[in-house]
C-alpha cells in the first residue's frame, strides 16, 4: 500500500471509532499466522488452579523451586551479601565475551569437577542461560559434530525439557529404564541392560543427582557399574547436574557420577545449573563443559563452541554470574553459602521425614520408605493419577498428575493437613 493510501485508511479507521474492531477481525481470518495450531497447555496449569482455588489452607506442590518453612520464596543471606559487594564495586555493564565471566567459569568447573582434578586442563567450558541454556549448547554441540548416530538415550522419565531440547536441537531421543514403578526406586538391572544393548559409542544423558522427577538417584556402588558398562560399550556421558549441593548438602558427595566417570577415563560433557543451589533462578546462572583430550583438541572444540554461541544469543548475562562468582571465589561467602545449601537440603529431607511420620501415625499400612530414600527437590509418591486428581478437587494439594510433588513446597505446618489428604486418598 502507498504511505498516502496507508495514513488514509488509517484515518478513516481512527473516525469509524470501536467499529474498527470488525476491521481488525476481519483482517484476522486471512492472518499470515492463520496456520499456527493451538499447542497444548503448559505445566502451569497446576499453578492457575492452585491459584483459581479459594480454600485457605490450599497446597502447592508442583512448583519447581526452594520455598521456606513459611512457603516463600528464599533468598540466600550469602547471595543479598555477593550483590551488595558487587554493587560496592561500582563495576560497569560492558559485554562479556561469548564464554562469559572467566572467574566464574573457573569457579564453576572447580566446583564440579573437584580442585586439583586433572579434568581441569583439559576441559573446554563456556558460561550459559542456566542449566537449560547449557543443555541446549550441548545439544547442539553434539548434533553438528558427535562422530557417531545423532541419538542420545535419556532416562524413562526424565526432566520433560530434557526430549524437547534435545529434539528441537536436532537430535534423536531414545529412552533407558530407570524407574522402577513396583519398588518406586531404581530399575538398576534395566538401566545396565539398556545401557548394554545400545549400539556402541551411543550418547547417555544421566541425571548427576537429585534425579527429576523420581528423586531416584543410583548409589556409588552402581554408578561404578554404570561408568563400567558405559566404557565396555565405547558410549558418551553427558551429565546434567542442576541439584549440586541441594541433594544431600555436601557439593562434593553429590558430585560423586560426574567425578567417578572423570577419574575412570571418560572424557564426559557437563550442564551445570546455579539456579536451585545458590536460589538463582531468574538470573540464569549456569555452565557447560566437555573434556578433550589434548590442548590442541580443547582449542578447536573451543573455537565451536563461540561458533555455537554467537548467532544464539551472541553473550551471556552479566549479573548473576558476577553473584556466583563472588560466593564461589570468596572464601568467607563461600563458607556461609555452603552452609547455606546444607540448610535447604537438610529442610527438604525433614519434611519427607515429616511426611512419612505423619502417615504412619495416621495408621497408613503402606510402605512409604522411598519418600525417605528419594533425594531432592521432587518425590515420587507412587500416587497415580486418579489419586493426583483427588487430591486437588477434595483436598485443595496440587502437584502433576505422575505422582510427583515438590518436598520443596511442604513445610512443619501443612505437612500434617497433606498426609490426612494422602491418607484419606491412597490409605
Ligand atoms: C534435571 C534438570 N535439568 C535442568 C534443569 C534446568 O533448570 P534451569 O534452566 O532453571 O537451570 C532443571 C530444572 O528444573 C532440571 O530439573
Amino acid at each position: 500500500m502507498l504511505p498516502a493510501l496507508r495514513i488514509a485508511t488509517c484515518r478513516a479507521a481512527a473516525r469509524r471509532g470501536p467499529a474498527s474492531a470488525i476491521t481488525f477481525q476481519a483482517a484476522r481470518a486471512g492472518s499470515t499466522w492463520a496456520n499456527v495450531p493451538q499447542g497444548p497447555p503448559a505445566i502451569l496449569g497446576i499453578t492457575e488452579a492452585f491459584k483459581a482455588d479459594s480454600f485457605e489452607k490450599k497446597i502447592n506442590l508442583g512448583v519447581g523451586a526452594y520455598r521456606d518453612d513459611q512457603g516463600k520464596p528464599y533468598v540466600l543471606p550469602s547471595v543479598r551479601a555477593a550483590e551488595d559487594k558487587i554493587v560496592a564495586k561500582r563495576l560497569n555493564k560492558e559485554y562479556l565475551g561469548i564464554t562469559g565471566l572467566p572467574e566464574f567459569t573457573k569457579a564453576a568447573a572447580e566446583l564440579a569437577y573437584g580442585k586439583g582434578s586433572s579434568a581441569l586442563e583439559r576441559l573446554v567450558i563456556t558460561q550459559s542461560i542456566s542449566g537449560t541454556g547449557a543443555l541446549r549448547i550441548a545439544a547442539a554441540f553434539l548434533a553438528r559434530f558427535y562422530p557417531g548416530d545423532k541419538t542420545i538415550y535419556i532416562p524413562t522419565p526424565s526432566w520433560a525439557n530434557h526430549k524437547a531440547v534435545f529434539n528441537d536441537s536436532g537430535l534423536k531421543v531414545e529412552q533407558y529404564r530407570y524407574y522402577d514403578k513396583n519398588t518406586i526406586g531404581l530399575d538398576f538391572e534395566g538401566m545396565l541392560a539398556d545401557i548394554k544393548a545400545a549400539p556402541k559409542g551411543s550418547m547417555f544423558l544421566f541425571h548427576a543427582c537429585a534425579h527429576n522427577p523420581t528423586g531416584v538417584d543410583p548409589t556409588p556402588e552402581q554408578w561404578k557399574e554404570i561408568s563400567n558398562a558405559v566404557k565396555a560399550q565405547g558410549h558418551y556421558a553427558f551429565f546434567d547436574m542442576a541439584y549440586q549441593g541441594f541433594a544431600s548438602g555436601d557439593t562434593n558427595k553429590d558430585a560423586f557420577a560426574v567425578r567417578h566417570f572423570v577419574e575412570q577415563g571418560h572424557d564426559i560433557c557437563l550442564a551445570q545449573s546455579f539456579a536451585k543451589n545458590m536460589g538463582l533462578y531468574g538470573e540464569r546462572v549456569g555452565a557447560f563443559s566437555i573434556l578433550a583430550s589434548s590442548p590442541e583438541e580443547k582449542k578447536r572444540i573451543e573455537s565451536q563452541i563461540k561458533i555455537l554461541i554467537r548467532p544464539l544469543y551472541s553473550n551471556p548475562p552479566l549479573h548473576g554470574a558476577r553473584i556466583a562468582s563472588e560466593i564461589l571465589n570468596d572464601p568467607a561467602l563461600n563458607k556461609q553459602w555452603l552452609g547455606e545449601v546444607k540448610g535447604m537440603a537438610d529442610r527438604i529431607i525433614s519434611m519427607r521425614a515429616l511426611l512419612k511420620e505423619n502417615l504412619e501415625k495416621l495408621g497408613s499400612t503402606h510402605d512409604w520408605s522411598h519418600i525417605t530414600k528419594q533425594i531432592g527437590m521432587f518425590a515420587y509418591t507412587g500416587l497415580d493419577a486418579a489419586s493426583m486428581e483427588k487430591l486437588a478437587k477434595e483436598h485443595s494439594v496440587y502437584a502433576t498428575k505422575d505422582g510427583r510433588i515438590s518436598v520443596a513446597g511442604i513445610t512443619t505446618d501443612n505437612v500434617g493437613r497433606l498426609a490426612e489428604a494422602i491418607y484419606k486418598v491412597k490409605g
